[in-house]
């Protein structure tokens, strides 16, 4: 018997070292594996594995398992990972301009924001990436953001006064908080759950497929579908990392990063509806969540209310940029 388990033993092991990949991406985000993001970077990695026949493998990292939000950056300039896809705000400090995605009301809808981030004004803030020492890849989409809160809920901008709000780190999104008398408190992605549980902060902005994969019903008693702003993703990799990597694999990981892009945005369009179905069959099953849809009446309120949010970052991101992503068609 033991005999036999030695024999076994052996196989496995010759058996990896003959399917082992020749080139590893390492490649880390913050969201569980079952959001558009995380499922895109899986098909990312199954499409490089069969581009090349095996011999770049990507491991995936999800849930923050790696690195954190701001860890990651670190880690891709020193090329200890290889491939992030960091929301916006992460780029704050280094990239001020993209701050321009954090505008609220900036899209006025799917269509709209897709136009921005494959325009001009998109291929700008990839360059301003590039140019710190990244190579920008694609754009990923999360979604609309929605308001909820375990305080009171948040149906009109007078709501949000006395509660504090978690936000990325992101000067836009802060100022967006302030307009409407919210206080806010940054917090990485993964100390979300606790701080909504804990009371260290009281409401929070999310689009659905965050707020469900990371189960935030638990700990927050209203939703408002409020749609009052966007979050997405830039993908970028280690420029140190890609300077090495083999010519001969480069087109097939771009490939591989073109069809994941498609897949992604069409799977977080898709995921929006069915999320939503989801949280209210909760809420009515279990009573412990309220979900809010705003009028539109009541979202004009809302943008009314934060409008002055753009002239106050004119000189920061650009007021010519803000209006060319607003006067795409
Ligand atoms: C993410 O979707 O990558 C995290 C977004 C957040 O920090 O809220």
């Amino acid at each position: 018997m033991k005999k036999f388990i030695k024999l076994l033993t052996a196989s496995a092991v010759l058996a990896s070292v003959a399917f082992a990949a020749d080139y590893t991406i390492k490649l880390s985000h913050v969201v569980s594996a079952s959001t558009p993001k995380g499922q895109a970077a899986d098909f990312f990695a199954k499409r490089v594995n069969e581009l090349t026949g095996g011999k770049v493998e990507v491991a995936v990292f999800p849930n923050a398992q790696l690195y954190n939000d701001d860890a990651v950056m670190k880690a891709l300039k020193i090329g200890n990972a290889h491939i992030a896809i960091p929301s916006f705000s992460k780029f704050t400090s280094l990239v001020p301009e993209i701050q321009l995605f954090d505008l609220p009301f900036l899209f006025r809808d799917t269509k709209h924001l897709h136009a921005v981030l494959d325009s001009e004004v998109g291929q700008i803030l990839k360059d301003k990436v590039t140019a710190k020492g990244f190579v920008a890849l694609d754009y990923w989409d999360a979604g609309f953001k929605h308001f909820s809160s375990n305080k009171k809920p948040i149906i009109n901008p007078e709501d949000a006064a006395g509660q504090k709000f978690r936000i990325m780190s992101s000067k836009v999104l802060e100022a967006q908080m302030k307009a409407v008398g919210g206080s806010v408190q940054v917090l990485p992605f993964s100390e979300v759950y606790s701080a909504l549980q804990q009371g260290v902060v009281d409401a929070a902005e999310n689009p659905l497929s965050n707020f469900v994969t990371k189960k935030f019903n638990e700990v927050q008693t209203s939703l408002t579908i409020s749609e009052h702003g966007y979050l997405g993703y830039l993908v970028i990799m280690s420029e140190r990392f890609w300077k090495k990597f083999p010519d001969e694999y480069k087109g097939k990981v771009l490939q591989a990063m073109k069809e994941a892009t498609e897949f992604e945005r069409k799977l977080a369009a898709e995921d929006d509806a069915k999320l939503l179905a989801q949280m209210e069959e909760y809420a009515k099953s279990t009573g412990k969540l309220t979900i809010y849809k705003l009028t539109p009446e009541q979202k004009a309120a809302w943008a009314k209310a934060m409008e002055g949010v753009y002239p106050q970052f004119y000189e920061t991101i650009g007021e010519d940029l803000i209006k060319k992503a607003q006067a795409v068609k």
